[in-house]
């Protein structure tokens, strides 16, 4: 979504602005725009509907000398994306704002300002803030006074950057609902939606808090609260490496985070698990006194997070034995529920921001739940921040919009948590539990064998770039990993995908079965094995393309499946079979997305960081 950036500095900020603005590239938007008060001390901007390279090019040409200034990539919501529609922007050449997020009471107030004789050139909400803004100014002659009662009146859930040319040496940021943190810099402050836009620069982050504003100065800055009270926030510093968020010898962030899946799960394990159970503080000293009295477990996510939730269901059921609801943010935010007794309330969020994800967990907290957890992959994020308990992923930076190794270590995530509630639920079984987790710790080697299939994955995706559909089917803790692999085509290749259980195919999928349309099958041994086959066969039946990810290869030499297209697998216990059979799904969706020219790591339309509803 949105991406915002701002710098107060002694040294000329248009480039920094720029390399800030690629870094959140990988957030989704469709245009972009700078804005800075020059050596004249004039407001210049410069707005491009499109990349940030089409800016930085612009910028060549007409470039921008100056010590202070707004950036931002926009992810449009209301109006097109067009340069007339992008930020930053500005009031009478004196303020310019920046905005990531929604103002839901934008119509009233565009009337009023219409009535004050303010012109509107855009079809934006955030329009209506700087207008707002310069309003209040001309009625209090002062900057950080105008933005205060500016902020009183709008209503909505967003971050705001602005600056005005009365004040050639501040910026000022407002924090309300969507993230917005402070990088300190010596001599020199910045903002930005997102700690990786900075890192480069600074290691020292300040996370605002809702309700914050923050007063940007060359050598120092001021943070309020909501009463307007002068505050201190903790300074974080982080040490994510350079490396991280560059794509290396890779053509894109996605293949390199697919890639470096073996090595997330690994993180995501060390120093949780011994050989034979899980440690039982992982999820937080508190866990310990809150797991014991778990009767019921809610799980909340959006997106790939909700398969994985979807997962955990399965397993959270059979290990613990514990009932456990899954259902999409959206929903659960906006309906009248029956609440469980005793019940754990659990959001998943890659990026800890998704704006449903975290209304949700706020809701949850009002509500009656033993204890709120998330499973996150980034620190710092204010689901991390607000949780009664988390779990961090370490996953690392993920980059690509269309999630990978954060999904799989979410999934490994919430398998400790079954494990976990499990020998709390005094469920454990020694036999059991010792070879899961023995297979757990071989996962990330049998994860490396299921990559070196990437050419004859890569060879199945020459057959889908001409397909309009796709069919993917699984039975049990597949079923939501079909829903991933079709979830991740149709993120990156924009074919039309479908996931179902495999023995719902003859409730209606089956009418789009003809000899044009490929199936791909999750198919391991085990109980479902003759169950799955059989469906498979009412696929052939109907002339379908079978597509086959399989550990019981020789079943399929057989005439019967003679021209079915198979992708041998590892064995493993079955529990584990989700986190294996995602791997070939994100590489066959990757390689039918480069074959076919699409832009993989920003998908059009998609964001990674959804912080509007
Ligand atoms: C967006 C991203 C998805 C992600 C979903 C939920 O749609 O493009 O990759 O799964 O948001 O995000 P979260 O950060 O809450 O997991």
């Amino acid at each position: 979504m949105c991406g915002i950036v701002g710098a107060v500095a002694k040294r000329p900020i248009a480039g920094l602005l720029i390399d800030g603005l690629k870094k959140l590239e990988y957030r989704g938007y469709d245009s972009a725009g700078i804005a800075v008060i020059d050596a004249q001390h004039q407001l210049k901007r410069l707005r491009v509907a499109g990349k940030v390279r089409e800016l930085e090019n612009a910028l060549s040409t007409q470039p921008l000398y100056a010590h202070m200034g707004i950036a931002h990539t926009r992810w449009a919501t209301h109006g097109v994306p067009s340069e007339q529609n992008a930020h930053p922007f500005i009031s009478h050449d004196k303020f310019a704002l920046v905005h990531n997020g929604i103002i839901e009471n934008h119509s009233i107030l565009r009337e009023k300002l219409l009535r004050e004789g303010y012109q509107f050139l855009s079809e934006t909400d955030t329009e209506t803030a700087v207008h707002l803004i310069h309003y209040h100014y001309t009625q209090m002659g002062d900057f950080l006074s105008a933005v205060r009662a500016a902020v009183n009146e709008l209503e909505g859930a967003y971050a705001l950057g602005v600056f005005s040319t009365d004040y050639p040496d501040r910026v000022i940021g407002v924090r309300q609902g969507a993230p917005l943190v402070i990088g300190k810099g010596q001599n020199e402050n910045f903002i930005a939606s997102d700690p990786l836009a900075l890192l480069s620069i600074t290691q020292q982050f300040i996370y605002l808090e809702d309700y914050d504003i923050v007063d940007l100065g060359l050598h120092a800055f001021q943070i309020y609260d909501r009463q307007g009270q002068a505050v201190n926030r903790e300074t974080h510093t982080l040490s994510v490496g350079l490396d991280a968020i560059e794509r290396g010898e890779y053509r894109h962030f996605m293949k390199k985070e697919i890639m470096e899946q073996p090595e997330a799960i690994a993180s995501c394990l060390e120093g949780r698990i011994t050989k034979s159970h899980v440690l039982p503080a992982i999820f937080g000293p508190k866990a310990e006194t809150i797991f014991p009295q778990v009767e019921h477990v809610q799980l909340i996510a959006c997106g790939t997070s909700y398969h994985a939730a979807m997962v955990a269901r399965y397993w959270i059921e059979s290990l613990a034995r514990i009932p456990c609801s899954v259902e999409v943010a959206s929903e659960f935010r906006y309906r009248e529920m029956a609440q469980s007794k005793n019940s754990l309330f659990v959001t998943l969020s890659q990026s800890g921001e998704t704006a449903d994800t975290l209304a949700a967990l706020r809701l949850a907290k009002k509500m009656d739940y033993l204890s709120s957890l998330v499973i996150c992959n980034v620190p710092g994020s204010t689901m991390m921040r607000e949780a009664d308990l988390h779990f961090l992923t370490r996953a690392g930076v993920e980059i690509g919009v269309a999630s990978t190794k954060a999904f799989v270590t979410q999934l490994t995530a919430l398998l400790l948590l079954a494990l976990t509630l499990r020998q709390q639920n005094k469920q454990a079984d020694e036999k059991i539990d010792r070879e899961l987790i023995e297979q757990l710790q071989n996962l990330p080697g049998l994860i490396q064998k299921v990559l070196q299939q990437d050419e004859m994955i890569a060879n199945w995706a020459k057959a889908f770039t001409e397909k309009q559909h796709a069919i993917f089917i699984g039975r049990g803790t597949l079923y939501p990993i079909a829903l991933e692999g079709a979830l991740k085509m149709k993120e990156i290749s924009y074919i039309h995908a479908e996931g179902y259980p495999s023995g719902e195919l003859k409730h209606g999928p089956l009418a789009l079965v003809d000899t044009s349309m490929p199936v791909i099958a999750t198919v391991p041994g085990g109980t479902l094995l003759e169950k799955s086959l059989s469906n498979l066969q009412e696929v052939r039946a109907r002339g379908g393309k079978l597509y086959v990810l399989t550990d019981q290869t020789h079943l399929f030499h057989q005439d019967a499946f003679a021209d079915a297209h198979i992708i041998p697998m590892p064995s493993l216990h079955p529990l584990l079979t989700p986190i294996l059979y995602t791997i070939p799904l994100q590489l066959l969706a990757y390689h039918v997305a480069v074959l076919k020219g699409t832009d993989v790591d920003q998908p059009r339309n998609l964001a990674k960081s959804v912080t509007v509803e």
